[in-house]
């Protein structure tokens, strides 16, 4: 079975044996675009040549697809794309995201969607472009998805699976099928939208679901943490449950008649990736050096929000700072303030996933961030639940890869795949008290925010 993931940065391949063990992997990188602050942008065809050259390296098999959510692909009547795609981490539409929960309501929105207007979200976007590109909006046939685009390229289907399509804002998430109502209201085409199917039935995922599939998250009780590009936590919900705030996203999950929430951070592994750019040093130097420093860094605080936030603050306008520098600080405690939080900002969303009820007993972490054993003690502490890692570090595409064999029959359905194939590694348990830390960081973005 072979999971490909289009994600942010790169896209990554697996060939997996029906035991779940990872026979073949290959990655591809390719750059963002950032035509103006705030924007996030890439061309279509950088993941298609990726995903041809990952398929051209890659053993035969059949093929699941996962990648990054809510972005924005316009094609025209001959299935040309338009113009490059606006990402899941564009904040340029805070004033059609008004808009939005204006036409429909906002209490409405949520009841249908699971969710509130956020500028990372799809809908947002078309409704910018008929704003600010009328002549591209007017040309527009047929929307997509990103790992969507690679499917059409490979098959000329135009499909989209629930996981994926609930992060377009245009989604009936309870009913699990486009909204009416919300497409009327925003005056968006239905004819527009891919059909939309389950996961398991297309072999697809927005990477979140997949990503969570792929380290055994199936059912209520363990959640999903993810150090990637983006920090999540997630967690299956039994029924379709929104909650009423919308602080945290309600969704579809890959596997049939399952939700999840989730909490977004947009800045996690991408605030380390940051640090190291900016003072030149490689992630190893760094983890070393931070893990000389004492839990809380005497005083230090980083707020997470380079890139503005989702969770729990909905602000486009939200910007990282260190707090409480003194002489003493060196790199490495600058290092370690942004391990902590990066921490700190998951477990705000840890807390608002409690409060929706959700029971998290254990937490599956997966993302580049999980590598460092120093980084996963600290979000344990943080978070005080036990992390384990599986032995496969391959998160979406893995997810991926067990959705193509639930689609050829490989496996009997999602939990079969999970149960024959996803196998834990290491625990990593928490060993720090950050209670006094978390509680400062808490004052951080309000203290902040006006400045
Ligand atoms: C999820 C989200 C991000 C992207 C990252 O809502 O926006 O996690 O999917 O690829």
């Amino acid at each position: 079975m072979i999971g490909i993931d289009i994600g942010t940065t790169g896209a990554k391949g697996i060939a997996l044996s029906e035991e779940g063990r990872v026979l073949a992997s290959a990655t591809e990188s390719y750059p963002l675009s950032t035509p103006q602050p705030g924007w996030s942008e890439q061309d279509p065809e950088l993941w298609w040549t990726a995903a041809q050259r990952l398929l051209d390296v890659l053993p035969d098999g059949p093929l699941g697809l996962s990648g990054q959510m809510h972005g924005l692909v316009v094609l025209d009547e001959h299935g040309e794309v338009l113009r490059p795609a606006i990402l899941w981490n564009d904040q340029r539409t805070a004033a059609e995201c008004l808009e939005i929960e204006r036409r429909v309501g906002l209490e409405r929105l949520i009841e249908l969607t699971g969710n509130r207007a956020l500028t990372g979200f799809t809908a947002p976007k078309l409704l910018w472009l008929r704003t600010h590109e009328p002549e591209t909006y007017a040309r527009i046939r047929h929307i997509l998805l990103p790992k969507d685009y690679v499917r059409y390229r490979l098959t000329g289907e135009l499909t989209i699976d629930a996981a994926d399509a609930s992060g377009t804002l245009l989604f009936d998430v309870a009913r699990r099928r486009w909204s009416d109502e919300v497409c009327d209201a925003l005056e968006i085409p239905l004819e527009w939208l891919p059909t939309a199917h389950e996961s398991t039935e297309v072999a697809t995922a927005g990477d979140q679901a997949a990503a969570a599939l792929g380290v055994g998250i199936v059912a209520p009780g363990r959640v999903s943490v993810v150090l990637g590009t983006s920090g999540v936590v997630f967690a299956v919900l039994p029924e379709y449950a929104p909650d009423a705030e919308a602080r945290v996203h309600v969704f579809c999950h890959a596997v049939p008649a399952t939700w999840h929430a989730m909490g977004v951070m947009l800045s996690a592994a991408g605030s380390l990736a940051w640090l190291r750019d900016v003072v030149g040093a490689e992630y190893g130097a760094l983890d070393e050096e931070a893990s000389r420093w004492p839990p809380g860094v005497e005083g230090l605080l980083f707020a997470p929000y380079l890139a503005g936030e989702r969770t729990p603050h909905a602000d486009p306008l939200a910007r990282g700072a260190f707090t409480g520098l003194s002489v003493r600080h060196d790199r490495g405690a600058l290092a370690r303030a942004v391990l902590e939080g990066v921490a700190f900002g998951l477990r705000d969303s840890l807390e608002l996933l409690r409060a929706l009820g959700v029971r998290a007993e254990v937490g599956r972490v997966s993302g580049g961030g999980a590598r460092s054993e120093l980084w996963l003690k600290i979000v344990a502490s943080v978070l005080q639940l036990p992390l384990e890692r599986t032995e496969s570090e391959e998160g979406s595409a893995y997810g991926a890869a067990l959705l193509a064999g639930v689609r050829a029959g490989v496996f009997a359905d999602a939990a079969d795949a999970v149960e024959r194939c996803v196998r834990v590694r290491d625990r990593i348990d928490p060993e720090w008290d950050y209670e006094d830390a978390y509680a400062r960081f808490r004052h951080l973005y309000p203290t902040l925010k006006e400045l």
